[in-house]
């Protein structure tokens, strides 16, 4: 199983600063993973959440599961530690994925307490981020 996990305000995709994360919907996004991951036969579930501990509840599942996780944490990237210290314990990869290129935004987005415990990170490449992740995913076989 592979779990794409969206964090805080990226429930609101489409209509939160379209100038910054596009017209995409966060529905739009859900399909566009469910479609990606029907054509390369992978077992995927999308969810977003604003509240932390239900983040670090899926995050605990994903471990004991030993599932491929693909993150996008929103704002809690650049501070949150208990986010980080779940990625941790995760046993199978994590993708964090940033729709926007956080280098060319603000300095406070510049840093990601999350990518030093990540497998590997896709920034700036709008909503396409996620299938890159899924895409990478089925290439190395999970
Ligand atoms: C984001 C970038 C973060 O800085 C921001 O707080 C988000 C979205 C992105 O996908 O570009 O909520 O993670």
């Amino acid at each position: 199983m592979i779990y794409v996990l969206n964090g805080p305000n990226l429930g609101r995709l489409g209509t939160r600063e379209p100038e910054v994360y596009g017209s995409t919907s966060y529905a739009d996004l859900v399909r566009l993973c469910a479609q990606t991951a029907e054509r390369l036969s992978l077992k995927v579930e999308v969810r977003q959440t604003d509240a932390e501990f239900e983040m670090l509840r899926w995050l605990h599942d994903a471990a004991d599961e030993s599932a491929h996780v693909v993150l996008n944490p929103g704002a809690w990237t650049h501070y949150n530690i208990a986010i980080r210290d779940a990625c941790a314990m995760l046993r199978g990869k994590l993708i964090e994925v940033h729709i926007s290129n956080v280098h060319q935004r603000e300095d406070f987005r510049h840093k990601s307490v999350i990518s030093g415990v990540a497998t590997g990170v896709i920034i700036g490449l709008g909503v396409d981020g996620y299938r890159l992740a899924l895409e990478h995913l089925a290439q190395v076989g999970v």
